[in-house]
């Protein structure tokens, strides 16, 4: 049977690196966590959400799945919303896609993937929405343009929730961001669609439709 002894010694040298520049961080940190932001991304092993805005443990919420996808009924994902937004109280919500995103591919092709095309359904309902704009781009241009979109229509998922409703309902402070990440170069890109208030969520969402 293989150990992964690779993995262990690996974390071994990284929790004795951050204990010899800081003794007490693991101590402190196990008291309490108290990250200001949530992120929504992909389960792409190439777009890690700590290591890309270079924050260490403690910082952030994380939540992943494949094409950082929102789900009305997604019992997980709103679980994490809600204990991040009414318990951790968390400032930021940032939801961020990638560019070259596999579940982003798959939605676009005709053929089926099995189980996992139910998942990429909600990416469908995207291209479906809008289909006029897709339908001007070539296939390379329909793939960054719909990780775009994909983005936004999350964006105003997670605003579509309860938590975040009631949250800015008690005056709570509270944004949501859309963020796009480049794995050719490692670069984030603001989708500018940030939202942080009912009333904006509205007009968004009315300039979107
Ligand atoms: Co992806």
């Amino acid at each position: 049977m293989k150990t992964l002894s690779n993995l262990i010694e690996n974390n071994r040298v990284w929790a004795k690196k951050i204990k010899d520049e800081n003794p007490d961080f693991f101590s402190n940190l196990s008291q309490q966590q108290s990250p200001e932001y949530l992120w929504i991304g992909c389960s792409d092993s190439r777009v890690p959400a700590n290591q890309i805005v270079n924050l260490p443990p403690g910082e952030v919420f994380v939540h992943r799945n494949i094409a950082n996808v929102v789900v009305h009924t997604d019992l997980n994902c709103l679980s994490v919303i809600q204990f991040a937004v009414e318990v951790l109280n968390v400032k930021h919500i940032i939801v961020c896609g990638h560019y070259g995103c596999g579940g982003i591919h798959a939605a676009l092709e005709k053929k089926q993937h099995g189980l996992i095309d139910n998942w990429l359904r909600h990416i469908k309902d995207v291209a479906r929405f809008h289909a006029d704009e897709l339908s001007t781009l070539t296939s390379e241009e329909k793939h960054i343009r719909l990780s775009e979109l994909n983005v936004i229509e999350q964006v105003f998922n997670v605003c579509n929730t309860t938590t975040v409703q009631n949250n800015w309902k008690r005056n709570n402070e509270l944004s949501v961001h859309g963020w796009i990440y480049g794995i050719e170069d490692g670069i984030l890109k603001d989708l500018n669609t940030c939202v942080s208030s009912i009333d904006l969520a509205f007009f968004m969402h009315s300039m979107m439709s």
